[in-house]
């Protein structure tokens, strides 16, 4: 197996594949205010194995296209559609997110969790946007800076990942200045990194080495995420995700 697959098949058969819980979509959902509306069309973009998409699904009058770039995951979604009677609500489509191809216009809420760093947050609220009706809904979590200053180490590390790394107010300024309007704004707390994400993935740690004979790839794969989790509990009071809920200009 590739590292790729392996990191794949380390993140298969959980609840999440990023930092989130019910709460924090339940919560981001609460701004919209489309609980009563009836026949929305909604995206999910980098839905993972759908732990969100199922939460939409379930509170959401509509129909909801969960996209990702691998099957593996878009399979384990079907699956629980499937067990959960969700199908009619549920499809899902294998394709990256740099490269959709909806209708201008097509969708009342584009909901992406974890997931738009993969082609950089300025230019996945571009690109978008022609898919969201105009009054229509944006919501999306994203990495942000949750201090006004931090310790150099954690500002190297992540501006190396992933330069676009920045505080709310610079990501509202990005949402405004491409005709969205923030409607709401929180951050993640501590527990949806670490109880819902970090520890079931360690919980995975000791199969997983199993599954692919303690090989040294796997163990790479296994450190890497270790590291990424120590990191994140040494400085875990400077950045989260940030939750941004946004409404296209008209
Ligand atoms: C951190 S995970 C978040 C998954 C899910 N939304 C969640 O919160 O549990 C990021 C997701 O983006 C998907 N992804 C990565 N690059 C992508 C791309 N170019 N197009 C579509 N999906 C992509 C990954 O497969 C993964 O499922």
């Amino acid at each position: 197996m590739t590292e790729l697959e392996l990191i794949i098949d380390l993140h298969k058969n959980s609840v999440r594949q990023g930092p989130g819980s019910e709460n924090d979509t339940l919560k981001a959902l609460d701004f919209l205010n489309l609980q009563t509306s009836q026949n929305l069309k909604v995206a999910d973009i980098g839905s993972g194995s759908g732990g969100q998409t199922i939460l939409l699904a379930k509170n959401l009058n509509g129909h909801i296209t969960a996209i990702d770039l691998f099957p593996e995951f878009l399979d384990e979604l079907n699956e629980k559609s499937q067990k959960l009677g969700l199908t009619e609500k549920i499809d899902t489509l294998e394709k990256s997110m740099d490269n959709l191809s909806f209708k201008s216009e097509e969708f009342d809420l584009i909901w992406s969790e974890g997931a738009i760093y993969n082609i950089g947050f300025e230019n996945g609220i571009k690109k978008w946007k022609d898919f969201l009706k105009v009054g229509g809904y944006l919501a999306v979590s994203e990495i942000t800076w949750i201090t006004q200053s931090r310790p150099n180490e954690i500002e190297e590390f992540w501006k190396s990942e992933y330069p676009e790394v920045d505080t709310a107010a610079n990501k509202i300024k990005q949402l405004e200045n491409n005709d969205y309007m923030l409607v709401g704004y929180f951050y993640l707390s501590q527990d949806s990194w670490i109880e819902n994400y970090y520890k079931p993935m360690q919980a995975r740690f000791e199969p997983f080495l199993k599954r692919h004979g303690n090989s040294e790839l796997a163990r790479k794969v296994v450190e890497d995420n270790q590291a990424e989790i120590d990191l994140y509990q040494k400085f875990k009071d400077y950045y989260s995700y940030g939750f941004y809920v946004a409404r296209k200009n008209e």
